[in-house]
Formats: C-alpha cells, structure tokens, sequence
C-alpha cells in the first residue's frame, strides 16, 4: 500500500523518483501551473522551448513524462495538464493522471496546486483515487504502485490542511473499497456474502464514541416482517435476500439522516430477462448499497456530529422455477400491495421495503441511492446522476454534490407519473406499465409513495456508478464509488446546521 505523506518542500529539491507539475493552458502557450513554479526557475529559460518541443498544452488530460538529467534533484518529471483553471476538480483530475503515469517509481512528489486545504484534498484523493486497481482475480498483476507519495503544499503546517489530508485519505480509501466491492464478481458477492462483507468492515467501528451498529436481516426475518420486496425479488435466486441495517448515534446528536441503497447483487431482469449483452456489466447493481455503508464508516472516522441509520436491502435478480412472475402482486414492508408487470424494474421493489423501514426510525431526511434506470443513463449520460424528490432537499444534495466534486443534475417527478403508478387494476400500485418515456421519473414517483412525507431525495446513479470505458481523470475502468463524498458531505452540512 501507498503511504501518503504532506510537506512543504521545493519540489526542485526533493529526492522523490518522480516528480509531478501541473500545466495550465492558455492563449500564449502552457504556463506552469502554482507549486510547480520552482521546478520552472530550476530550468530556468529551458523550461519554455521544453514545453514547445514537447508540444504540450496544457489540456486536461494530457501527461508526458520528462527524464531530467539533473535539472532538479528528482531523475523524471511529470507534467500534467489542468486546464485554463486549477480548480479542484481539475486538480483531482490531473493528480488522477499522474497516478497512472511512472507507476515504478518507488517515491512521488505531487508539486500541484496545494495552497488551500480544499487542494490539499483534491490532490490526495485524485491521486488515490487514479492508481486504483483491482486485482484481486489476476494471477499475475501488471501495474505497481509507489510506496511513498508526498503531497506538497505551502500551507501543509496549517492545522486545517493536515485534517483536510488525513480526511482525503479516509474518502478515497472508502470510495476504493466501494469500487472493489462493486467490482467483485456477482458470484462471489452474493447477499449473504455482501452482508457478511459488510459485518466484517464494520468489525473497526463496533466500539467507542462514534461506534456503528449492523444487524443482519435473514430471509426468516424478512418473512416474519413481511418483507414482501425483497422476499419476491429475490425468489428466483439460489441466494436468499438480505436485509442489512446499520446505525451511528453519537451522543448530542440532533439530526438524524436515512440512507437507503439499492443492493441487488445481481440483475439478469428475472423472467422479463435483460438482453444478452447488457448482463454482464449488471454486478453494478448494488453500487448504491456499497456507498450507503462505505458513507456511514467515513462519517463514524469523522466523527460527524449527526445521528445516521443505513438501510440495505440485498437480493440477486434471478430467472428460475419459483422467480416472481410479471402479474404477480407483491406485500412489501407495510402493507403496500404492487402488481408487478416487469420483473426487470425489482429495484423499486426492495428500496420499498428498506425506505419503510427506515421511515419507522423518523429521519429528519431521507435519501435513497440507486442503480434504478437506464432511462436516466439515456437522459443525462453515463456521467452524471439524476436527483428528484423534494426541492429544498435535491437542492441540498446538489450542493453537497458540487463540494464533493461529483456530477449530479436536478430531475423532475412530473404529475402525471403519480396518476400512472395508481394504474393498477388489483393492487394498490403497478410497478412499471409499459410506456417507455421518462422511466427513471416515473421509478422516483413509485419510491415518493414510500417515504411516508419525510423530506426525501432519490439520486439515481445508474450511469456514473460504472465506468464500462478506459479511465479518466481519477475515475478508473468498472464501478466508481460514486455518491460515497456526496452523501458524507450532505451528512456534514446537516451535522453543523
Ligand atoms: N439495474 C437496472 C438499471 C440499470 C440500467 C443500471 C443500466 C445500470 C445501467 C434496473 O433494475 C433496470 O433494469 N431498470 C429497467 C427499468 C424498466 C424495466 C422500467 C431499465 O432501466 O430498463
Ligand atoms: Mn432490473
Ligand atoms: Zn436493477
């Protein structure tokens, strides 16, 4: 493992194996960008002609790796570019980058923008964040790491810059953990085995002030419970659903947030079956059930001064003899009777059961996180979240997004979507009908029924919980993390309100 470490050095005198300068573009050619600018003295009337031979702008993205011969201490020079502007999402960007640049080097020194905690953490965690891998499953593994990674800053004595260092190292390393987890096979992570998961993290927080709580729900309990969601969902499986539900409740706190995260270990579709192609990216459909927990572990290091309760319902999505059939009606948690008419869309139907739940305890909030349409990967792309719900909390989830340096965007639940889901001829409610257009709505207009008017929002991260292309910035291949930063800093807001 990566040791990080903070400092205030001149980059042009540091030892480091590699040393890393970021690039910023601009009308008249790259300049270097600030923490870089001694490495520039160092080369002094070199440093421009450089640039110009090794056609570098300055883009984000872009990265060559320079041997020095002694031009500064450090044998290699990464330049990495940011951009017209080092804000932190293009810093956590470009340290992304260099992450997947001299991977042997044994020691880097990250010369970014770092003169503000806000910097400070964007370049640990981009950095972090960039050099994951998961290798679990190969027998040999191709790519190393540095052992030593040194942050540069000139405010690294400050007190708030180191506490903004070691939290960064908390996140990433939770937002890591999400992304293994996601990354597992379905298989190998099925409910049983995801709780189990679960319980064995959660072993580090079992004691003290800020300790967390789990129970595990086995599918007798859901039984009794009359969890009809899960208990359906989950029937085709050879893997019996889970129920996992979490709580962190530090003396004096006054708020108390829910945190409900779809995990659906795995999604065939059942009898209404996914095509072909399509399937074997569907291990990510229990992302937001990995950020729920791995967000509740960061806010118990933290220590954040708010009462959270976790709930996480786990099944695997599955074709057999006893699979719920589309026109079979369903009892979820409560009461609620569903006609379902797509096995495809279970989601719904086990975040029914778990919301209930968790609107038993009284939350001020509620936020649900889920893998839940494509039709929100077709609105905005398979970058971006969508969140709908009540305003004044999309609005705050939006801002806690934006401090996070996540991509979330604003989705209505259109009226006529609550007219559709009472369209069921036998049940209470239909869970799908057969119109294509603005699915991901009318799934947020079904999960609203069951949120019993506690201010609630639902973000739907089908699209960036999965990267199925080539990594960018500090996003690596398969599932991201996503939404973990958001949901720990909406916790914090709400902590100091
Ligand atoms: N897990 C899927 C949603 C999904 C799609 C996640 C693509 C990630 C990438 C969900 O359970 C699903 O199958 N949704 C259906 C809903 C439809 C049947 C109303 C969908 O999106 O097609
Ligand atoms: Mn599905
Ligand atoms: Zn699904």
């Amino acid at each position: 493992m990566t040791t990080y470490t903070l400092r205030t050095a001149n980059p042009a005198k540091t030892r480091a194996d590699a040393v890393v300068v970021g690039l910023l573009s601009g009308a008249g050619g790259p300049t270097v960008a600030p923490g870089g600018e001694p490495v520039a003295r160092a080369y002094g009337r070199r440093f421009a002609p450089l640039l110009a031979a090794l056609d570098v702008k300055g883009k984000p993205g872009e990265v060559v790796k320079v041997p020095t011969g002694g031009a500064i201490s450090s044998p290699l020079l990464v330049l990495v570019g940011l951009g017209a502007d080092a804000t932190t999402t293009a810093v956590r960007r470009a340290a992304g980058v260099a992450a997947r640049t001299a991977t042997n080097a044994a020691s880097v020194a990250l010369a970014l923008p770092a003169d503000s905690p806000e910097l400070v953490r964007a370049v640990t965690e981009g950095h972090l964040l960039g050099g994951y891998t998961f290798t679990t499953y190969k027998n040999a593994s191709t790519r190393t790491a540095p052992g030593d990674v040194v942050v540069l800053g000139p405010t690294a004595r400050r007190k708030d810059t180191i506490a903004a260092f070691e939290e960064a190292q908390v996140l990433a390393r939770a937002v890591a953990t999400t992304r293994d987890w996601v990354n597992t096979p379905p298989g190998d992570l099925t409910p049983p085995a995801f709780a189990d998961a679960v319980v064995e993290a959660a072993k580090p927080y079992a004691r003290g002030k800020g300790k967390i709580k789990v129970t595990v729900l086995d599918e007798q309990k859901l039984a009794e419970l009359g969890c009809g969601g899960l208990l359906g969902v989950g029937a085709g499986s050879a893997a019996p659903p889970r129920l996992v539900e979490l709580s962190y409740a530090p003396r004096g706190a006054r708020q108390h947030l829910a945190l409900v995260g779809k995990g659906i270990t795995y999604d065939s579709g059942g009898l209404t079956i996914k095509p072909s192609s399509t399937m074997p990216e569907m291990k990510l459909d229990m992302a937001g059930a990995a950020a729920v927990v791995q967000a509740m572990f960061v806010i118990a290091q933290l220590g954040l001064p708010l009462k959270v309760s976790g709930f996480v319902p786990m099944a695997e999505n599955m074709v057999g003899g006893a699979s719920m059939r589309p026109g079979d009606v369903l009892t979820l948690y409560g009461g609620t009777t569903v006609e379902v008419l797509n096995t495809d869309a279970e989601g719904r139907l086990v975040l029914g059961d778990a919301m209930v739940r968790a609107t038993e305890r009284k939350p001020d909030v509620l936020l649900d996180v889920a893998t839940l349409t494509g039709h929100m990967v077709a609105a905005l792309g398979d970058k971006l979240g969508g969140v709908m719900g009540d305003p004044e909390v999309v609005d705050r989830v939006l801002a806690a997004s934006t401090v996070a340096g996540e991509d979330n965007w604003p989705m209505p639940i259109p009226e006529h979507m609550g007219t559709r889901i009472h369209s069921s001829k036998i049940a209470d409610l239909a869970q799908h009908d057969w119109i294509r257009w603005g699915g991901g709505l009318f799934a947020a207009a079904f999960l609203r029924e069951f949120t019993g008017g506690i201010p609630w929002a639902h973000l739907d991260i089908a699209g960036p919980s999965f990267n199925s292309g080539g990594p960018y910035g500090h996003v690596t291949s398969g599932g991201t993390g996503v939404s973990v930063t958001t949901l720990v800093e909406f916790a914090r807001a709400m902590s100091v309100a």
